[in-house]
C-alpha cells in the first residue's frame, strides 16, 4: 500500500534539507511543541531554537516535550506573539536564521477560538523575512477549511506574490486531499547567492 505523507512531514524534510548543526531556527507558532522538538534536534548542541505562542499551555506542552527529549538547553520559549518577534530576538541574530516555522491555526485540545489571525501572520512573516540568513527557508502550514483560515490562506498567497523575486521563490504544496479547504503548505524560499 502506498503511505500518503503529511504536509507536515513534507515541512520537515524541507525544512530539515536547510539546517546544518549550530544553525538558529524559529518555532512562530508553539502549539504542543512537535515542530520545537524537530527543530532543536535539527540545529544540534552548538545551534538554537526560538519558539512563540500566545498561550501560556503551549509554552508548558513544549517545554515538557523538550524536557522529555532533553532539549531544552536549546530552545528559549516566549509568550509572546511572533509578530513581535523581532524584539525577541539577539540582534546578532538578524540575518543568521536558517528557518522558521508556522503552523496556523488552533491549538489541538484547547481553546478553537483563539486562532492565529492574519495581521499578526504577516507581520510576523514581515519579520521572519527580515531575519533569514541567505539559503533559509519559511514554511506555513495554512488551514483554509478553518473559521478564518480561508481569509488568512487567501492572504498567506498575496503575501508571497509581493516578495521580492530577485531574492525569494514561493511555492504551494497541496495536500493530497484535492479539496479547496484542505491544508496547504506555503514554502518561501531566501536564495543563497545574494549580493
Ligand atoms: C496548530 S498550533 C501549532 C502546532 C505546533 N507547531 C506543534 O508542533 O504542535 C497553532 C498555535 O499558534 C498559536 N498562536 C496563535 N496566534 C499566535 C500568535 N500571534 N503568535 C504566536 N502563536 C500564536 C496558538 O496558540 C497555537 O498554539
Amino acid at each position: 500500500m502506498m503511505k500518503r505523507i503529511s504536509l507536515l512531514e513534507i515541512a520537515h524534510d524541507i525544512v530539515g534539507s536547510y539546517i546544518e548543526p549550530a544553525d538558529i531556527a524559529l518555532d512562530a507558532t508553539l502549539g504542543n511543541g512537535h515542530d520545537t522538538v524537530f527543530l532543536a534536534r535539527s540545529v544540534g548542541t552548538d545551534g538554537h531554537v526560538f519558539g512563540f505562542d500566545i498561550q501560556p499551555q503551549a509554552l508548558i506542552k513544549s517545554f515538557q516535550r523538550l524536557l522529555q527529549h532533553d532539549l531544552q538547553r536549546r530552545v528559549t520559549l516566549r509568550l509572546a506573539s511572533h509578530a513581535d518577534m523581532l524584539s525577541h530576538i539577539p540582534k546578532q541574530w538578524y540575518g543568521r536564521v536558517r528557518a522558521v516555522m508556522f503552523n496556523l491555526g488552533y491549538l489541538p485540545g484547547a481553546d478553537k477560538a483563539v486562532i492565529t489571525q492574519i495581521d499578526s501572520t504577516l507581520a510576523a512573516l514581515d519579520s521572519a523575512s527580515v531575519l533569514l540568513a541567505p539559503r533559509a527557508v519559511i514554511t506555513v502550514l495554512a488551514y483554509p477549511g478553518h473559521a478564518g483560515g480561508d481569509l488568512e490562506t487567501e492572504q498567506l498567497v498575496a503575501w508571497c506574490r509581493q516578495l521580492d523575486r530577485t531574492c525569494f521563490t514561493s511555492e504551494v504544496v497541496l495536500s493530497s486531499h484535492d479539496k479547496p479547504s484542505a491544508p496547504r503548505l506555503f514554502v518561501i524560499r531566501k536564495q543563497a547567492d545574494l549580493l
